[in-house]
């Protein structure tokens, strides 16, 4: 018998739960959605009247609007949600695992096998399990395994996979107008119906073709599979970019001629300081932990170093800014603007300026920085994690937070632009050039700022990726 989703839970109100289910609603007037999460204050953050979401994302607060109360709820009663709903989606966080077998490289799968064996344990009706969170291929057969070993009698459970493509900062648009909507069941009655019932859920608003059924383990390998070769675009530009520099060539000219070509096409080509995000990093090395268990050495190092050109890149940019800088920074004061990993979110995670900053404390430099999103205590959490054998105290002797860019480059000797934010190509360098300590210079992580234009008020800049003149 067809299955028709009437009411949705979304466990896990984070990045990917909170923007993806809240644009469910929009568009499933007739559906039911229902966020849950055990973190009270982001519930309540997703609650708030004034609608302080806890999380920044162009467009999400006019989608929350429109549909919270109405069809969109937030609520921290997890047992609730569960029982209520036809169709779950476990949007918990997978983060690396930081001890035990497969340190620094496996995804720790522990809240999405409580999330999963709390469903089991109040489930009082057949559901639809959703994995939407990335998670390592055959996670959705151990949740099976969980599921099936715990239900109440006459509970069913069918599991479907269903990853999340939206990047950080374009959230909305990219849920909005999808390249791609990816349903992974197992390829049986069962299987085949719960995926009909999540496609229709999206029909709602994708166009029928752009929603792909593939098996259940095509589409866990498939999540893994496209963050790594978008990273590994990333990593190949910013090797070339290291020979620019040493040769004279423009990387952005590189770039734009090599993505002509119809088989590589234009996009993710930037050059930059290096990649940062939840996703990349983690997924590769969950590709390189799957590839070693089983037994698959060459493919492992192949995609390890696609992290590793990127830990150098970032390593090989700070020491450029130590270099430049006469061989030391010891007591100056270096602005860094941007702290976010990319612009247009308030997102850390990972961020290239978290191991900028780190290297110029390393140097006993004092760093001022400034970003539009991050909140302060973020900052503060991350440096302090990223130096952990520090004193807070001695961090925030060596690292001041300004209120704008202007603020942070006043008697600096370098700026260092570590996130492509929109307002700082509205700087005024003039002005910048005028507080600043002489020579003043500029390095540019993101390709962002006009070198001719800075070099003529009188800045010293370097590129990534060029191998001008200062
Ligand atoms: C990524 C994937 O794009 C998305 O499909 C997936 O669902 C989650 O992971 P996200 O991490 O949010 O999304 O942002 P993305 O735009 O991919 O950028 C990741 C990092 O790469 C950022 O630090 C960005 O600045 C950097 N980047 C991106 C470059 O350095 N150069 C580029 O050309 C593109
Ligand atoms: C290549 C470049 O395509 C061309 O632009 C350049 O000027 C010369 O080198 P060519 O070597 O003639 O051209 O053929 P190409 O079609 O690129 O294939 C190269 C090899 O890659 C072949 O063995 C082909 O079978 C293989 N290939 C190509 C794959 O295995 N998979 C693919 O998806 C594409
Ligand atoms: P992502 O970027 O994958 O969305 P986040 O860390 O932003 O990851 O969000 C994951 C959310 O899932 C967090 O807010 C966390 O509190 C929530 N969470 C984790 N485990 C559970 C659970 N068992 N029940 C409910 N919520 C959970």
């Amino acid at each position: 018998s067809p299955v028709k989703v009437t009411k949705i839970c979304c466990i896990g109100a984070g990045y990917v739960g909170g923007p993806t289910c809240a644009v469910i609603a929009l568009k499933c007037p007739h559906i039911q959605v229902t966020i849950v999460d055990l973190n009270e204050a982001r519930v309540d953050a997703w609650n708030s009247e004034d609608f302080k979401l806890p999380i920044y994302e162009p467009g999400l607060e006019e989608v929350v609007r429109k549909a919270r109360g109405r069809n969109l709820f937030f609520s921290t009663d997890v047992d609730k949600g569960i029982q209520d709903a036809d169709l779950i989606f476990v949007s918990v966080n997978t983060p690396t695992k930081k001890s035990g077998v497969g340190a620094g490289f496996a995804a720790d799968l522990n809240y999405v096998e409580l999330a999963t064996r709390r469903i089991a344990a109040v489930a009082n009706s057949s559901k639809i399990v959703v994995e939407k969170s990335t998670v390592p291929c055959r996670t959705a057969e151990s949740m099976r395994t969980i599921l099936e070993a715990n239900s109440k009698p006459g509970c069913h459970f069918d599991i479907l996979s269903n990853p999340e493509f939206l990047a950080e900062g374009t959230a909305i648009s990219d849920l909005f107008a999808p390249d791609r909507v990816l349903i992974g069941s197992l390829q049986t009655p069962e299987g085949i119906a719960a995926c009909v019932a999540l496609k229709d859920v999206y029909k709602n608003w994708v166009p029928a073709e752009k929603v792909l059924t593939v098996g259940l383990w095509s589409s866990e390998l498939s999540k893994l599979a496209a963050n790594a070769m978008l990273a590994q675009r990333i990593s190949s530009i910013n090797a070339l970019s290291a020979i620019c520099e040493a040769t004279g060539a423009n990387i952005d000219e590189v770039a734009h001629a090599v993505g002509k070509d119809t088989r590589v096409g234009p996009k993710f080509l930037k050059a930059s300081v290096g990649f940062g995000g939840s996703c990349f990093q983690k997924d590769i090395l969950n590709l390189v932990y799957l590839s070693e268990s089983l037994h698959l050495p060459e493919v492992a190092a192949y995609w390890r170093q696609v992290v590793e050109m990127n830990e150098y890149q970032k390593r090989r940019f700070a020491k450029t800014v130590v270099d430049t800088l006469f061989n030391t920074i010891t007591g100056k004061r270096i602005a860094v603007l941007g702290f976010a990993f990319k612009a247009d979110t308030g997102d850390t995670r990972e961020s290239a300026a978290i191991s900028l900053i780190r290297d110029f404390q390393d140097e006993r430099a004092l760093v001022n920085v400034y970003d539009p999103q991050v909140p302060h205590d973020q900052i503060w959490l991350d440096l302090q994690e990223a130096s952990p054998r520090l004193p807070i105290e001695q961090i925030k002797k060596q690292v001041t937070i300004c209120p704008s860019a202007l603020e942070a480059c006043r008697n600096a000797e370098a700026v260092v632009i570590a996130t492509e934010w929109a307002e700082f190509r509205e700087i005024d360098w003039e002005a910048v050039y005028k507080n600043m300590n002489k020579p003043a210079f500029v390095f540019d992580g993101r390709l962002l700022v006009d070198a001719e234009k800075l070099r003529k008020i009188g800045f010293k800049v370097t590129s990534i990726g060029r191998g001008e003149r200062l």
